[in-house]
């Protein structure tokens, strides 16, 4: 099994690159289902799309992969269609239940294997079939798997989500594109990934139309032509380096291929905290903290505090001065970076669904294991810091979402090896 060795207390400088959107990129391609013919752009290289791509592949559509230029091809032949998304498959990767709404557009039929719970929770989906029934889907579930059918096609409803959820809000959107007459869906996430996806959906045919958290749709058509999608950056990696160049740039660090009107909370949170920020229209310049300020947050639905970055956060407040507060709103389960980074020497004790974080504290490396994949980036994170030479066991993890991660940082100085 592959292991992360790093050398801490490097300095970073120069110049990192954000890639695509992973969590943009996974609903687009499950929307690729409805169409015959696109081309997606700026894909991270990462497990999760290669699995989402081999499970395209699984169901009957021709999609390739074209590394160099980060472009993923997708036709749709209408041949030997498969409208099954297996266990082996949704297993590893969760987003595969997405599929759902997609099958039942086009095929009026899905079976698709129930995700199961992971690491950071049990996350049903019963808001995802909630919306589905609602728009006149037949729902069973039998032997881990969702039988979905819709024979008459799907009918538009309105439909108020009594919670949010990123997954569901998609689904609900893939599953409405045909839906008879109009549907009207409340209380929906509003994560800038969903916007992407309504961007790709709209530049398909769709009539969609969002205000607040109500997004309209009426029924759409299809268009046949090829087109052609340049996926959003990934603001969850973009927060991981700007916490790394926060707590290691020698001087600055330059961070492009971005937008900071997207990620505003986050840039509020670290200016708060003592970060200085310097905003461009397509990049951001970060300066070495001299000096962090303790904080207390809670993670919560977009346009609020991501709950991928909470791990990440959480680094750089064992070296603020003070008690930090950080209350985990959205998983139950989404602390287990916590006795690994007290392994390293952090200050941190969990009450209820907070973590209370006492710094400054001074980190030593040490051998780590990786949970979940922003839990490893946050391990990435302290070994940069630490003192010493930290291991992190199990980084398949990361590797299911962080685009060359060691590339990018061994470019900014950092001594990073996998083995
Ligand atoms: C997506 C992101 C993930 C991020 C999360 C929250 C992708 C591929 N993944 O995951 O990185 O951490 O949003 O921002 O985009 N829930 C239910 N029932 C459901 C669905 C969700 O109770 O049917 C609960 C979940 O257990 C969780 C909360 O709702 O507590 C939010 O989950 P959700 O927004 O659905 O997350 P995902 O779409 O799975």
């Amino acid at each position: 099994m592959q292991k992360l060795i790093i050398k801490g207390r490097r300095e970073l400088s120069g110049k990192i690159s954000i890639s695509g959107s992973k969590n943009a990129t996974l609903p687009i391609l499950a929307a690729s289902i409805l169409s015959n013919q696109v081309k997606i752009k700026n894909v991270p290289l990462v497990k999760d799309i290669f699995t989402m791509v081999e499970l395209l592949n699984f169901i009957g559509l021709k999609a390739k992969i074209i590394k160099k230029k980060n472009t993923i091809e997708i036709k749709n032949r209408e041949k030997n269609i498969n409208t099954l998304a297996p266990y082996k498959l949704v297993k590893t990767m969760r987003a595969g239940v997405l599929v759902l709404g997609s099958l039942l557009t086009k095929y009026r039929k899905a079976k698709v294997s129930l995700p199961g719970g992971c690491a950071i929770g049990t996350r049903p989906v019963d808001l995802h079939l909630f919306a589905l029934k609602k728009l006149g889907a037949k729902i069973k579930i039998k032997d881990g798997y969702i039988l979905a059918q819709a024979k008459n096609g799907l009918k538009g409803a309105v439909i108020k989500f009594p919670s949010i959820s990123v997954g569901a809000t998609e689904n609900a959107l893939l599953a409405a594109f045909k839906a008879k007459g109009k549907t009207i869906l409340k209380n929906c996430a509003i994560e800038p990934e969903i916007k992407d996806l309504i961007k790709f959906l709209k530049n398909l045919g769709a009539n969609i139309f969002l205000k607040g958290r109500t997004i309209s749709i009426s029924e759409s058509k299809i268009k046949t032509t090829k087109i052609t999608h340049h996926v959003i950056f990934d603001r969850i990696e973009l927060g991981t380096y700007m916490i790394a160049s926060a707590l290691l740039a020698k001087k600055n660090l330059t961070i492009d291929k971005i937008d900071p009107k997207i990620i505003k909370s986050e840039l509020n949170i670290l200016k708060k905290i003592g970060v200085q920020i310097e905003q461009k229209k397509n990049s951001i310049i970060i300066k070495r903290a001299k000096k962090l300020k303790k904080i207390n947050i809670l993670t919560k639905p977009y346009p609020g505090f991501p709950t991928d970055l909470q791990a990440q956060l959480m680094v750089i407040l064992t070296q603020a001065k003070g008690i930090s507060r950080i209350k985990e709103n959205i998983f139950e389960n989404r602390f287990m970076h916590v006795p690994e980074l007290k392994r390293m020497g952090a200050q941190i004790q969990i009450k209820d669904k907070t973590a209370i974080i006492k710094g400054p504290t001074k980190l030593t490396g040490a051998e780590v294991m990786a949970t979940d994949l922003r839990a490893s980036v946050s391990l990435v994170l302290a070994g940069l810091i630490a003192e010493n030479r930290t291991i992190i066991n199990r980084i398949y993890h990361l590797d299911r979402g962080y685009e060359f991660l060691e590339r990018k940082l061994k470019k900014c100085k950092a001594i990073i090896k996998r083995v």
